[in-house]
């Protein structure tokens, strides 16, 4: 793949296509900015009107070109596209930048004329950036292109930067500029009808000038091909991701606590999560983390020490690595003692350590110089006010000399006037990242710190569990068959047992006199509900009735209902009481886009009120599935407080990998709320004690069968071709 982008990222030669006499017009800002750049290809402006544009002998068409042309970049009106690109192909062009817009992102028939332009380049075999997009910049010395009409020349550095917004991209040029980020690849993605961010992605993968790659995001095109490939370039460099666009929910029937709880963005925050993308909430926060990326190692874990010459911005700096999860650790005795031996009286050296304003250059080096090596510190935030009488610049020296020994990370802060200007310029140069705030440097050494776990955590299999499929197909096809859209209960039971989950023991039955049978069948205590279709809150209405012990109390709770419900037709549900254990709530959702998305979370009040869940996009790894359930908020209440019993976490991971397989089989299946799950110490005693199941309204509608039911397995969760 990343060959095939070679023409567009590393081209020999370009060929501007509507490179304008007029002065500040697009095409004539491109040309300009190729050469100004230095692009170390040959260029050919293309105007059928003029003999040379900017100096440069110009063609009235590419194919009056008489070398070769690796990119072309089109800008010509809309209407003039596509003949350019005809020439293109048959000139034997393989990449092309397209600037022009209209086209998608201005209704259909640009849509439709999108799609004929993706077509004719695929049969071709050329790769293609955009339509509508800003263009394409290299900063490899041995390139040196900058084929976009941006008036901020690119600094050279090791972030690869995508962006779907062509606007967006003019800042995001200008912003890295001010800040001494510099870029390794800019792509403006444009409408994205060829080359998507999966492509660019996979091209950075193992590009040894990319050391992070930042996108910006409005919209998905192949969530599948993107999980699949972030997932594994996420453990060789660092991805993070500013994803805007977001919808809303979705009006979604309010059929299950899942499905309420589920929405675009969860699914996007999700995929994120488990691809070990990490999304910053914006382009400051992304800009901030890129920073340290773009030079710095990772953390070995998340112990900070604090180096300052001021009490203010270490306070800010300790309360910022707190929140964010950093350790301020105490440092250890022997290093404190070392640390006094350099510093005066007045000096504070347990962490942070405050030198007091009449720190100098020397005394940051004395101090660095015992810090740099400590064992107990897994990243050093390095802060300087600057003081009138403190010679800055030799400060930021002292700080780069030990930035390049120090066996941490080493992140800084540079507060104050002009005097330290140059410094921050120095510290920029010399990779060291500098930031203007305490909190910024904290929250870059913290987005480090969640990289390096995202990296070290264990890749995890995707079991498959033995299961009855047939039995859960035919209780799938009988619901479909009826034209229910909602499983009766008796399907939902077999459903269930298929694929391993614990229904607690139950009969349904027609009679009161059925219903004492049965409790006596099952054993004592009991707990009876009333099934009709048309009942929903039960609790409200009478029809539940907890804790049963005799065939009397069994007989006195069935009349009760009885009189409850009145009219309503119903049948009752006898089941075994489970006692002890906490109510859990697992659950399925479809997302149109993402596929299907899984539920964990605490039920009762912690699913009603504080809505404690965590979602994942399927399939899961095992490694996921103990994440979901280590990651809810309430997790202490299942790993036993005050001295309560641990759950079986194995079982429960069990249980989400199995409800996962089972939503995956069965793509048919638009929501699954198992509310609750009690779970207690031991899986023999853990049980579903409540479940409901919805097919998609097409599944529904299919009745008799006449689709197979079921995803091949084998087949795998094929996404929307191309993009
Ligand atoms: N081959 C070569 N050159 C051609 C051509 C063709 N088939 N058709 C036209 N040209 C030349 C024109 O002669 C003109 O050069 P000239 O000024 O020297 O005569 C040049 O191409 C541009 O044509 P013009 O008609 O002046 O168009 P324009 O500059 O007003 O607009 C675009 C062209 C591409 C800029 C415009 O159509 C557009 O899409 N603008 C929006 C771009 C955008 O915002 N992109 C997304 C950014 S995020």
């Amino acid at each position: 793949m990343a060959s095939s982008l070679d023409a567009i990222l590393r081209p020999r030669s370009i060929a501007v296509v509507g490179a304008s006499r007029q002065e500040r017009s697009i095409g004539r800002e491109i040309l300009h900015n190729l050469v100004e750049y230095g692009y170390s290809g040959a260029l050919y402006p293309i105007n059928p009107n003029a003999s040379s544009i900017h100096s440069i002998k110009s063609y009235p068409s590419l194919l009056a070109v008489p070398d070769a042309v690796d990119l072309a970049v089109i800008v010509v009106p809309r209407a003039a596209v596509a003949g350019v690109v005809d020439d293109a192909v048959a000139k034997g062009v393989r990449g092309l930048v397209v600037i022009t817009a209209g086209f998608k992102e201005v209704g259909e028939e640009g849509g439709r004329e999108e799609r004929a332009l993706r077509d004719k380049v695929r049969v071709a075999g050329i790769r293609m950036v955009g339509p509508n997009c800003m263009g394409v910049v290299n900063t490899d010395p041995q390139i040196r292109m900058n084929a976009t009409f941006a008036a901020t020349s690119p600094r050279a550095g090791s972030v690869g930067f995508m962006s779907q917004s062509g606007a967006l991209g003019e800042v995001i040029l200008a912003r890295a500029q001010e800040i001494g980020l510099g870029v390794a690849y800019f792509v403006s993605m444009g409408n994205k009808a060829d080359i998507s961010g999966n492509d660019l992605i996979e091209a950075w993968e193992d590009d040894p000038r990319v050391n992070v790659i930042l996108m910006y995001l409005e919209s998905f095109g192949n969530p599948a091909r993107f999980a699949a490939i972030t997932r594994r370039v996420t453990r060789k460099k660092p991805i993070l991701a500013v994803k805007s666009g977001t919808t809303a929910a979705g009006a979604r029937a309010a059929f299950s606590h899942t499905g309420a709880l589920a929405g675009a963005e969860v699914a996007v925050e999700s995929l994120f999560e488990q691809c070990g993308v990490l999304r910053v909430g914006s382009m400051s926060e992304m800009f901030t983390l890129a920073t340290a990326f773009a030079h710095e190692r990772l953390p070995a874990g998340n112990r900070v020490a604090i180096l300052t010459n001021a009490g203010g911005p270490a306070i800010m700096a300790t309360d910022a690595c707190v929140t964010l999860g950093l350790d301020v650790v105490e440092l250890p005795a022997a290093t404190q003692a070392a640390l006094r031996r350099v510093l005066p009286a007045e000096a504070s050296v347990r962490n942070p350590v405050d030198m007091i304003a009449s720190a100098d250059a020397s005394r940051y080096a004395a101090a660095l110089g015992i810090l740099k090596s400590e064992p107990q510190v897994d990243g050093l935030l390095v802060l300087f006010v600057s003081p009138i009488m403190i010679n800055a610049v030799e400060v930021a020296r002292a700080i780069i000399a030990a930035a390049k020994e120090a066996r941490q990370p080493l992140l800084t802060c540079f507060m104050g006037k002009e005097q330290g200007q140059q410094g921050i310029e120095e510290l920029r140069d010399a990779g060291v990242p500098v930031y203007p705030f305490p909190e910024e440097a904290a929250r870059a050494l913290a987005g480090l710190e969640r990289y390096r776990r995202i990296r070290e955590r264990p890749e995890g299999t995707l079991p498959s569990f033995k299961v009855e499929r047939t039995r859960a197909e035919t209780a799938l096809r009988g619901a479909a068959a009826a034209g229910r859209g909602d499983l009766a209960p008796e399907e939902v039971g077999d459903l269930l047992a298929a694929y391993g989950l614990p229904l607690a023991p139950q009969r349904i039955v027609g009679s009161p006199q059925e219903a004492v049978a049965a409790a006596q069948a099952l054993g004592f205590p009991v707990v009876v509900k009333a099934l009709a279709a048309t009942l929903v809150h039960k609790t409200e209405r009478g029809a539940v009735r907890l804790d049963l012990r005799t065939g009397e109390e069994v007989a006195e709770a069935c009349r009760a209902m009885q009189q409850a419900l009145g009219a309503t037709p119903f049948r009752y549900q006898v089941q075994k009481m489970v006692r002890g254990g906490k109510e859990t709530i697992l659950g399925v959702a479809r997302d149109p886009k993402f596929g299907s998305l899984l539920m964990f979370g605490l039920g009762g009040i912690f699913v009603e009120v504080l809505k404690d869940v965590i979602f994942r996009v399927l399939p899961i790894t095992d490694v996921e599935a103990r994440e979901m359930v280590r990651g809810i908020r309430g997790h202490a209440l299942l790993a036993g407080v005050r001295g309560d019993t641990p759950v079986d976490e194995e079982f429960l991971v069990e249980a989400l990998l199995r409800l996962g397989q089972l939503a995956t089989d069965f793509p048919e299946i638009e929501q699954i709320d198992i509310n609750p799950l009690i779970v207690s110490g031991r899986r023999e005693a853990s049980f579903v004690v409540d479940a409901r199941v919805r097919l998609a309204p097409s599944a529904a509608a299919a009745a008799g069968g006449a689709r197979p039911l079921g995803a091949r397995r084998a087949g795998g969760a094929a996404g929307p071709a191309g993009l």
